[in-house]
């Protein structure tokens, strides 16, 4: 599998820790210590339809093809403004892939490697020649903006990438799911309480709406999945930690990248950090971080790469990628 183009899009608005501190108890400190972040981008309305649109014109501008030449869209989320239609038919009128037959995936912080890996499928199956694949978050509208343990952590944007079959790159993938810890990290619920017996507004938003998580749960799984996951992916392809140029990791909080780096033994300059820009944008960490890499030259054509991410479910994966 080979990248034909790559792109990414936030919201101009830009939240820093200071302005957090205005509306709960939290300070810069805090939260550039234990995670990293110092800013975030916030959608003022924009979908995550619009913002993976965005992202996704970047790319086909990128890759220098015709919309039209795109014949399948899968769409990593969990935030749809909609669940019907779907974000990637929204994205499809957007941009004109008019061709393209398009689907969403959840997987949450996964989604994006979720989507890299079911798109190697369908291209080492023929089934497809050229496939956009996008992960875009609004984890603003998802957000309990009252809640100082998890308001700080997020952001919002997009990235995209199109892929095309190419025998001589490799491509090699594990993941996993482990749905009996899922309770560790919830959001999103769409069960309106005591919607079937009054219409009362005050009522209607779901408990199990905004995200809730047990954080230093999360952290635990984490730092010991993603090294794993990384180990089994590398023995897989038959590489050693060495072998690797650049280890692209989803963006979650600088500490979990730090013990990555220590229990795999490998430098953290092999490990580019974007996360003090944007948060943790979930699905649209790995692709905005993987774009921001190409254009600034960091990434070559012959590299050897490895993405790793995790997320709720709970799930998780790795990819070794030649690029
Ligand atoms: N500002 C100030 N104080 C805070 C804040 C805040 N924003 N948030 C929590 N605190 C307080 C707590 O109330 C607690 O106070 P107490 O000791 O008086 O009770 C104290 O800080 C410590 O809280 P902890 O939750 O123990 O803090 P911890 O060191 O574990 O850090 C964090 C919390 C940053 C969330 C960490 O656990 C973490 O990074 N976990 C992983 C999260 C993650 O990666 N999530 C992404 C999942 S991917 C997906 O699918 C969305």
């Amino acid at each position: 599998m080979h990248i034909l183009g790559t792109g990414s899009y936030t919201p101009k608005r830009v939240v820093t820790n200071d302005d957090l501190a205005t509306i709960v108890d939290t300070n810069d400190e805090w939260i550039s210590s234990r995670t990293g972040i110092k800013e975030r981008h916030i959608s003022e309305g924009e979908t995550s339809a619009e913002l993976g649109a965005r992202a996704a014109l970047k790319a086909i501008e990128d890759a220098a093809i015709d919309p039209l030449d795109i014949d399948l869209i899968i769409l990593a989320s969990f935030t749809p403004d909609l669940t019907l239609p779907n974000v990637a038919c929204q994205i499809q009128e957007k941009i004109g892939a008019f061709n393209a037959t398009c689907y969403d995936l959840n997987a949450a912080c996964s989604g994006f490697l979720f989507g890299l890996s079911s798109a190697n499928a369908y291209l080492v199956s023929g089934m497809y020649r050229n496939i956009l694949v996008i992960g875009s978050e609004t984890m603003s509208r998802t957000i309990d903006w009252s809640d100082r343990s998890t308001c700080v952590l997020f952001g919002d944007g997009a990235g995209a990438a199109i892929l095309t079959a190419d025998n001589e790159k490799a491509y090699v993938a594990v993941s996993g799911s482990d749905g009996v810890k899922g309770k560790v990290l919830t959001g999103g619920g769409t069960i309106l309480k005591n919607f079937l017996i009054n219409s009362d507004t005050a009522n209607i938003v779901a408990d199990t709406f905004y995200i809730k998580m047990d954080g230093q749960e999360v952290f635990k799984f984490a730092v010991s999945k993603v090294p794993e996951c990384i180990n089994q992916v590398l023995e897989k392809a038959g590489k050693t930690p060495d072998d690797i140029d650049y280890y692209i990791l989803h963006q979650a909080n600088v500490r979990i990248i730090s013990s990555v780096a220590k229990r795999l033994h490998i430098s953290e300059d092999k490990i580019p950090v974007n996360l003090h820009k944007y948060g943790n944008t979930s699905a649209a960490s790995i692709p905005i971080l993987l774009d921001e890499l190409r254009r600034d030259g960091t990434l070559k054509s012959g590299q050897k790469i490895i993405f790793s991410g995790f997320g709720g479910g709970l799930t998780w994966g790795a990819s070794y990628m030649e690029i």
